[in-house]
């Protein structure tokens, strides 16, 4: 993980909700615009709005999509398919579009200097948005490690989850303590290398997804029906993500590589054999497992890294 700038401010605190209040009170932002109203956009809208922002305009490619965030921000929010007519009349302007889109949708806006443009993309950069520097406006980034599945607006979703901000002066404060008014928790972002940050989080989440697909997998190769596989596995899953979240990591493993069980690993290994890729994966997540500070007899550890860490190893 990179160290240094990401300092996580914990919302909940006093100081952190007084800092906000102040912040409010004194801040510059006066109008906040949306361009894109798809799943980001509808919960952070609504939680800005609920912080006590201003959300002045909505944009999208259908007016439909617009129209529908706009009635659920309020009737002063104005639904548009023109991204100028949103940097028109507000001074925040979130480019809340598919990262493909941002760029390009970027370029097409006749932006001033009394602008600050944020995307909410975790895998890129500011360069993003050169066109707002180029026209003397300030560019940033909002991305919240969260998942928004649905169009509906679910603003809880962002309390306690943290946010990295990335922005020139006063944008980034301004950012950071937006997330904060949205019960979330903020960390800077500036100098990060964005893609193997994104890399960790879809390594979390998306992968996730991943290793339920192997496990289901290797459920049916055992014999068992398939269809029984999410709803058997799924409260071994929560349980290890929950535990994943309460200790540190070493702690929260179990199984045969935390015990040192390496007959077990050396079970699993042949039985694999069924399947060559299914076998790599497990090994592979296995090898990972060695790097944790596990307390392990000397003997078992060593022959786990044979079975598991050495790539030309026979089979
Ligand atoms: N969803 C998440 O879980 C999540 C989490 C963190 C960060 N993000 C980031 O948030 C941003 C938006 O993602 P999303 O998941 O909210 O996307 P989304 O649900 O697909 O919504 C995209 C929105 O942008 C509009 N749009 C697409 N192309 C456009 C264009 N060329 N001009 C104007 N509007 C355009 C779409 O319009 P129409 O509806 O009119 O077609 C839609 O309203 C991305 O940068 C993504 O990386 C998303």
């Amino acid at each position: 993980m990179a160290s240094g700038t990401a300092v996580v401010q914990d919302p909940l605190t006093p100081d952190a909700r007084r800092a906000f209040l102040v912040g409010m009170k004194n801040r510059t932002v006066a109008a906040v615009g949306f361009v894109g109203a798809g799943r980001l956009a509808a919960s952070l809208a609504l939680g800005l709005v609920e912080a006590g922002y201003r959300v002045t305009s909505v944009a999208s490619r259908q007016l439909d999509s617009a129209r529908a965030l706009a009635a659920a921000l309020g009737p002063d929010v104005e639904p548009t398919t023109d991204a100028a007519r949103v940097a028109e009349v507000s001074s925040m302007v979130f480019l809340s579009v598919p990262d493909a889109a941002i760029t390009p949708v970027c370029q097409s806006v006749p932006w001033e200097t009394r602008h600050r443009v944020v995307h909410c993309s975790g895998a890129l950069g500011l360069d993003a948005l050169d066109a707002v520097t180029r026209a003397g406006g300030i560019a940033g980034c909002l991305h919240p490690l969260q998942s928004f599945p649905s169009r509906s607006p679910e603003p809880e979703r962002l309390r306690g989850v943290c946010c990295g901000v990335e922005g020139a002066e006063p944008l980034g404060g301004e950012l950071a303590l937006m997330v904060t008014g949205l019960g979330a928790r903020p960390f800077r972002l500036d100098g990060v290398d964005r893609r193997l940050y994104h890399a960790a989080a879809v390594t979390v989440s998306n992968h996730v997804v991943a290793l339920a697909s192997a496990a289901g997998r290797l459920w049916a190769l055992s014999g068992l029906p398939e269809q029984l596989a999410r709803e058997a596995l799924s409260p071994l899953l929560q349980a290890a993500s929950a535990n994943v979240g309460q200790m540190e990591l070493a702690a929260a493993l179990t199984g045969p590589v935390a015990r040192g069980d390496v007959a077990t690993v050396e079970g699993h290994l042949l039985a694999l054999a069924v399947d060559p890729e299914l076998r790599e994966l497990y090994r592979a997540l296995s090898a990972e497992l060695l790097r944790l500070p596990l307390s392990l007899e000397a003997g078992a550890l060593s022959r786990l890294r044979e079975l598991l860490e050495d790539v030309h190893r026979a089979e």
